[in-house]
């Protein structure tokens, strides 16, 4: 059935400005990590996509590598796009990355400009596209020159590749150097995709957060659910067909020890009258300090369910602070090695 977006999507959703930049991006975006690769149905995805738009989500993340297989999130989203959304692409902002194991050799992986450039092609051409809006380096190269990389990136945007060029997961340090490199070079870094949630606060301490409200430079908060732990889901347990089973990304061992904490959460969630998965979303996005939280999603009612979120944004002194007891008692940063 041919399918035609909400009339009113874009009553429900706010848009952010990303740090001192003309870009503007929706509160929640998603992100096809997971769940749009070959184990999971078209129909699924499509049920996912179409609900994230209805709800004014414009922004939708991916990186060369999502699937499984690799690349295969590239190519069902190109789908969804020509079969749903042709004709909205200047309504879309659409980003990809290259950082992690693509393809065999030398070249399938890091931060150099044969493999920034080549995986950049190779996402248009799985999605169908001319260009996509962000592209980002998806992790600090230590062995290559950061001026390799951020070279590459400039020459993305200005050949016309992507429109805006970002980084994922750099510390306070590499973030700054690798900022003032692109400003020389005259395409600015407008955003920052950094691991971020109540479980996780390393942007906190490391001083990303500051640093990049310092650079005018946006940010976009992955996994800002834990994965999912930060939702109702796992409170009875472990349920069957969820992201902990799956033998993935996330260990059920990783959800046991978070229990205690979560369980917390949602009586600090619940006189809120929110969901826990909505106050952590509400969380990142305090004080606007967070440009977007970038969800994952299995199913359409989970979009519908973040996406509510932004109807309190606000938090007193008091539950900030049962909030901050909380996260104090368990780290869980999946990610801590690439932000090192
Ligand atoms: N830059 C990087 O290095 C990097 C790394 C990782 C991710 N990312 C980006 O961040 C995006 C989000 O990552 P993520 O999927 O781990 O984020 P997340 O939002 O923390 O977790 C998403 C998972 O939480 C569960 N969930 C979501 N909404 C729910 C709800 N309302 N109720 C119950 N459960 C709910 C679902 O789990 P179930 O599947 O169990 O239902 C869903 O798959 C990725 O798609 C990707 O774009 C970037």
């Amino acid at each position: 059935m041919t399918y035609t977006p909400a009339k009113d999507r874009y009553d429900r959703m706010i848009y952010r400005r990303c740090g001192k930049t003309g870009l503007m991006l929706p509160a929640i975006s998603l992100g096809l990590w997971h769940n749009f690769g070959h184990d999971t149905a078209h129909q699924v995805k499509q049920a996912i996509l179409r609900a994230a738009l209805d709800n004014g989500i414009t922004h939708f993340d991916l990186a060369n590598n999502y699937g499984p297989p690799p690349g295969s999130a590239e190519e069902a989203f190109g789908q969804i796009m020509q079969a749903d959304f042709r004709g909205l692409r200047d309504e879309l902002i659409i980003s990809s990355k290259a950082g992690y194991r693509m393809w065999d050799g030398p070249y399938g992986e890091w931060g150099s400009r044969k493999y920034l450039i080549a995986s950049c092609d190779q996402s248009l051409r799985r999605m169908g596209l001319d260009y996509v809006d962000i592209f980002y380096s998806h992790r600090f190269d230590p062995d290559t020159p950061l001026e390799e990389t951020m070279m590459a990136l400039d020459q993305i945007v200005r050949s016309g590749r992507a429109l805006y060029a970002g980084i994922s997961s750099y510390n306070t340090e590499q973030t700054r150097a690798a900022a003032a490199i692109l400003k020389d070079l005259g395409t600015p870094c407008v955003i920052h995709q950094p691991s971020y949630n109540i479980l996780n606060r390393w942007v906190e301490t490391d001083g990303l957060k500051d640093a990049l409200r310092e650079l005018g430079i946006g940010s976009i908060a992955f996994v800002p659910l834990a994965q999912g732990i930060l939702t109702g889901k796992y409170l009875n347990g472990i349920p069957a067909g969820s992201r902990a089973t799956q033998d993935k990304s996330l260990h059920p061992a990783v959800v046991e020890k978070a229990m205690t904490a979560v369980r917390k959460l949602d009586e600090v969630a619940r006189p809120r009258g929110q969901s826990l998965a909505q106050m952590a979303l509400a969380w990142v996005l305090r004080e606007g300090g967070i440009t977007s939280a970038l969800i994952g999603a299995s199913r359409p009612e989970q979009v519908v369910e973040c996406c509510g979120a932004i109807a309190n944004l606000e938090f007193t002194a008091e539950e900030l602070a049962r909030i901050d007891a909380i996260s104090g008692e368990k780290e869980i940063n999946l990610w801590a090695k690439s932000a090192d």
